[in-house]
């Protein structure tokens, strides 16, 4: 499956998943009947929402292949919410509910947030005989590139562009690095991340160089 559909796929079941948390936390805390009776009628499609949200994320990572700060923050924030929210209906606490509540939006936050914010770097060594910028260039995609783009620029993660093909020269490529792309929310493309402050001008330039060496 496409990584942009997987995506897609994703946020949408996590804002239904919101929605029906939303409208069962406050049944608890205003009207318990109600609750009861809508806890009968959602349990499947909230079993088939939640199975498709956890799978559809866990997924993603695992062909993302790299992670970023908020997005752990944000599993921590998924993982401690789930039996808190378990509890909280089970024994019907309101206090409770609404922590699971705040930590599920919390996560959704993190989660949009992740959008713009570039990755954690991997240290890269770079062995053979390629001169310092070559060298650097190679090691700053590596590090901050390929898990979008690919080793080969073909990778098209979540619609990045494949570089093989890309007409972009030198100055738009360094621009467009420093300053990522908006995308479009909130079904569609995620962007680019900016990368202006996590690079500095020589790697930008370095890099800019190497992703046009991938061109065929
Ligand atoms: C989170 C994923 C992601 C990461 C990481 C990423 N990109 Fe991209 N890249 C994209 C997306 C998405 C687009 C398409 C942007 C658009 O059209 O809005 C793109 C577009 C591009 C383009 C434009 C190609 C064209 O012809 O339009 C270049 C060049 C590029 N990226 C280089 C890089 C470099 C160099 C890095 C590392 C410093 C990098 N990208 C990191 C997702 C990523």
């Amino acid at each position: 499956m496409s990584s942009s559909l997987l995506a897609t796929l994703h946020l949408i079941s996590v804002q239904l998943f919101l929605l029906l948390y939303i409208v069962k936390t406050f049944l608890l805390l205003a009207n318990k009947k109600m609750l009861e009776k809508m806890v009968r009628i959602t349990k499947v499609p909230e079993m088939i929402i939640s199975t498709v949200f956890l799978v559809t994320g866990i997924w993603l990572l695992f062909i993302l292949g790299a992670i970023k700060m908020l997005i752990v923050i944000k599993l921590i924030l998924v993982f401690i919410s789930i039996p808190v929210s378990i509890v909280a209906f089970k024994k019907q606490k309101k206090l409770l509910a609404l922590l699971s509540l705040v930590l599920i939006l919390g996560a959704y936050g993190m989660g949009e947030a992740a959008k713009k914010k570039p990755f954690i770097p991997t240290k890269v060594e770079v062995v053979g005989n390629a001169d310092d910028v070559a060298k650097l260039g190679i090691k700053t995609y590596i590090a901050n590139c390929a898990m979008c783009h690919g080793k080969d620029g073909m990778k098209m993660y979540r619609d990045a562009k494949d570089l093989t093909v890309s007409g972009l020269d030198q100055s738009s490529i360094e621009i467009l690095i420093r300053e990522g792309t908006p995308g479009s929310w909130p079904y569609s493309k995620a962007g680019m991340p900016a990368f202006g402050k996590t690079l500095n001008e020589e790697e930008i330039i370095a890099v800019s160089a190497y992703v046009q060496t991938l061109r065929k």
